[in-house]
């Protein structure tokens, strides 16, 4: 199939909104490839942590993204994510490293050197992808688009919860603090900045449950 013939449905939002749920159900369902942008950002910063370098030094970061060893596995436990060969799947999904991951993707020529690798995942029959700016800039002609947001209370419930359930324990306080910090960068910054395409659909789901979220985004790609 052509590469501009190639459906990609895109759902940004904010940390909590329940995008990477929904969008791993509708690449499930449709048989798309998947792309959760954002544990691409993630695990640019625990190899930047691993290799010692400074989270602000863009020129080092810059080539450390040109050049990451990321590999994403899907088995029947899910996605799992593979820096140069090791498993950091549950690593890269503590609220420090969404906090680093959201440091190095403030910096716009980080951001560039992930673009060409985010575009590789438009493979046939389809992709569903996940982040922030996918509906904005990385898939902008992209056909399908949510943006998919909720209060920040019931966002910061949601990743106490999920984060539980991982095994991974947390403080809910502290969880709500560093979630708005995230948000106030990720909305603030100067490129690709956290915000809803022009054409995308907008959902509030903070009084919705995911299956009310999933049958209107479902609805939109049918
Ligand atoms: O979605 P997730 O919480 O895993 O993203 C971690 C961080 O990566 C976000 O807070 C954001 O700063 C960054 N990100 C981004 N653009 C994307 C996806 C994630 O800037 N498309």
């Amino acid at each position: 199939m052509r590469n501009h013939l190639i459906p990609v449905l895109t759902i940004d939002g904010p940390s909590g909104s329940g995008k990477g749920t929904i969008a791993q159900r509708m690449a499930q369902k449709l048989g798309w490839h998947y792309l959760d942008s954002g544990a691409i950002y993630r695990v640019l910063a625990v190899a930047a942590m691993k290799h010692h370098i400074d989270l602000a030094d863009t020129a080092q970061l810059t080539t450390l993204a040109s050049n990451l060893d990321l590999n994403f596995k899907f088995d029947d436990q899910g996605l799992k994510v593979l820096l140069e060969g090791e498993n950091v799947t549950d690593t890269i999904r503590t609220e420090q490293m969404g906090n680093a991951a959201s440091k190095v993707a403030a910096q716009p020529a980080v951001r560039s050197a992930l673009l060409e690798r985010q575009r590789d995942f438009k493979q046939a029959p389809g992709l569903v992808t996940d982040g922030r700016d996918m509906g904005t800039v990385v898939f902008e002609e992209a056909p399908y688009k949510v943006f998919l947001t909720a209060n920040s209370t019931a966002r910061a419930e949601r990743r106490y919860k999920q984060l539980k359930e991982k095994g991974i324990e947390s403080i809910l306080a502290d969880l709500t603090r560093e979630i708005s910090e995230r948000d106030e960068r990720d909305s603030q910054r100067s490129v690709a900045p956290l915000c809803a395409a022009e054409d995308a659909l907008v959902l509030d789901s903070t009084a919705l449950t995911i299956e009310e979220v999933y049958t209107q985004v479902l609805a939109l790609v049918s």
